[in-house]
This record gives structure tokens, sequence and C-alpha cells, in this order.
């Protein structure tokens, strides 16, 4: 039998998922789910770098049933709950101990997150600047080759092949070399900042559309869109000057599989209070689907807490290996 490789991913249980979840992340894994050993993972861990949660749980289990219902198959896939395998809070200590510091200090997430709180110096966390090894951990205990993710995320797993090939030549082969799989449209931007990227954590909810919004809630965001001035109205793919319509472009495309070439044209004579109006009924008929399944689901919380106990165990079973072989080497076992 021929050994599929490794697919490793994960998202933050820190609200429920947006449509850019969707359109970076998500729809990649159901669309390899075939191809490789899947592995996809609940990082509750990451989450409580905000330190702010007293319902993780529910919100794992939200997420867990926001996978399932985008099209994540729990039958052929492994799925599980960062926190429940040790594994990855041993293995960041280990990394932790090979990775200069200097590095930590020129991470975009980490910089932009420190900028945000600057004023709040307290919520500036140890766990906040060493969050990339945690999430190198997450990959490499896996030995995976490809981590499906968004733009975003380019530069931590840039960090975490680094560390991967600087273990490997000091020990020898003991991690696989992660890749990234990052689409063609892998960043969306927030409604009323099209400069930004959109993200579940923002505090103004306006700024993005969540995979749980009702549909008169996602007419009336994409109608409050930003979009820009120019009359007459241009519907026009440039994200320096029309980041707002470039956004609300990168959105229509991915859903309707049609090129952003081929919606200019066919947009020519649109404008954009139209433009909204098509962009609106696209979200919701995908968020209707979504939606029918994820309330079908999402009450059954044996069953959901099943998936996950089945996904840790066979996840465990993996991580442990790699983590005995990385004790070995460090000489600690
Ligand atoms: P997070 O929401 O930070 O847990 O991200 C989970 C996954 O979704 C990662 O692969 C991100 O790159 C991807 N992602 C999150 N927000 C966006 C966005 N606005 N556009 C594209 N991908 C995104
Ligand atoms: N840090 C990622 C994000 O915010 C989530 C994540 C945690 C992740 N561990 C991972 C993504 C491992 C890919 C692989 O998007």
């Amino acid at each position: 039998m021929l050994v599929k490789d490794i697919v490793f991913s994960a998202m933050q249980p820190s609200n429920n998922l947006t449509i850019g979840n969707y359109i970076g992340a998500i729809k990649q894994w159901v669309n390899i789910q075939n191809t490789y050993k899947c592995i996809y993972c609940i990082a509750d861990l990451h989450a409580i770098t905000n330190n702010n949660f007293n319902n993780l749980k529910t919100l794992s289990l939200n997420t867990l049933a926001l996978y399932l219902a985008c099209g994540i198959d729990p039958d052929i896939n492994i799925i599980c709950l960062q926190s429940k395998i040790v594994e990855h809070s041993q293995l960041h200590w280990i990394l932790s101990c090979y990775v200069n510091w200097n590095k930590l200090r020129h991470m975009t997430q980490f910089k932009n997150r420190y900028m945000k709180y600057s004023h709040l110096s307290n919520k500036i966390t140890v766990g906040l600047f060493t969050y990339p090894i945690l999430m190198t951990s997450d990959i490499l205990l896996y030995q995976t080759k490809y981590v499906p993710v968004g733009y975003d995320q380019k530069q931590h797993l840039e960090f975490s092949r680094e560390i991967a090939k600087n273990f490997n030549k000091k020990y020898g082969n003991i991690f696989t070399i992660p890749k990234p799989i990052i689409a063609k449209i892998s960043k969306i931007t927030s409604l009323l900042n099209p400069k930004k990227k959109m993200s579940k954590s923002d505090i103004n909810n306006n700024n993005y559309i969540s995979l749980l919004d009702k549909p008169e809630l996602v007419t009336k965001k994409i109608n409050n869109a930003i979009t820009d001035s120019d009359n007459p109205p241009i519907i026009k793919y440039d994200l320096k000057n029309k980041p707002g319509i470039s956004n609300l472009l990168n959105i229509l495309s991915v859903l309707t599989n049609i090129s952003i070439t081929n919606l200019e044209k066919d947009l020519n004579n649109t404008n954009y209070r139209q433009l909204k109006r098509i962009v609106a009924n696209e979200i919701n008929n995908i968020l209707f689907k979504i939606q029918k399944k994820y309330f079908s689901i999402r009450n059954k919380e044996k069953y959901l807490n099943s998936i996950l106990i089945s996904g840790n165990r066979k996840a465990k079973i993996i991580a442990k290996n790699t983590l005995s072989k990385v004790y070995k080497v460090v000489s600690i076992k």
C-alpha cells in the first residue's frame, strides 16, 4: 500500500470561523482530504494567548462542528484537540531551547500584536512571543509534509522550516521539512478596513462575516463594506488603489469559481450596490448549506466528543513516536 504524505493544519477556536478562514484554509483542507493523510487540529492552546476566555471548550466544539459543516470528513481525517495531546507542549519546550529569541522578535504577527497592546504591557505575554514555536511543534510532531494555510501564516511556516532544518543538521533526520500550501486567493480583508486582514477576533464584528451569520446580517455587513468613491464606479481588481472592490472580487471569485478577469468583464456595467448584492447572495448560498449541517450536529455533543477522543488517540500515537526520537537525541531518554 502506498503511504500517503501527511498534511497538518489548525485553527484557533478564538471565535466562530469567518469567511476568511473558509476561503484561506478550510476550502483547501476539503479539497486535499482524499489525497493525503490529513490531521486537522483545533489549536486551543494557541487561543489562550488572548487569555480572555471562559468558554473555550464550547468554542472548540463550535469549531469542530464548523469543520464538519464545511465538509471535513471525520471518517477519513484525524481531527484532534491540541491541549489533549501533551506532546505539543513538551516538544514546544525542547524546541524553545533551540531558537534564538531574537528571531521571535521579528515575527510579523507578534509585532502587530505588540503594537496593538503596547499601551497595555501586561497583555504582552511570553506565550504570545513563543507562539510560533508551539505552532512549529504542532507541525513537526506529525512528520508533516504539507501545511495548508492562508497567506498570513507564510512567515510562521518559514520559521518552522528553519527550525526543522537546523535540528536535522545537528541530529540527523528527525523531522520532515514541511511546506506550506497557500491558495492563489488566500487573503480576505476586513470589510470596514480593507487593507487589514479579516480576523475572527476583531472587536468590531462588522469587519468580518462569521460562518454563522444570518442572511440579513450578511447582506447588511456587505452593504456597509468600504469600497471607494470612483465616479463612475469601476469594478476592477487593484489591491493598492481599490482594496475594498478587490476584496469583494476575491470573495466572489472563490465562491463562484469564476476568474477575476472574467468577473471584471461580466461586471463591466455593474455599480457597487449591485456588486454587493451579488456578493452577499453568493455568501448566503454557501452559508445556508454550512449552517444547515452545523445546526444538525452542534447539539450532538456525544458524537462531537467521540470524534475528538478517537482523533486525539490516533494523533497521540504519531506525536509520541516523534517526541521519543527527539528525547533520545537531546539525551533525556
Ligand atoms: P486563525 O483564524 O488565525 O486561527 O487562522 C486559521 C487559518 O485561517 C489560517 O490558515 C489562516 O491563514 C487562515 N485565515 C485566517 N484569516 C484569514 C483571512 N482573512 N484570509 C485568508 N485566510 C485566513
Ligand atoms: N497559528 C495559526 C493561525 O493563527 C493556527 C495554527 C496553530 C496552525 N498551529 C498550527 C496552522 C499549525 C498551521 C499549522 O492561523
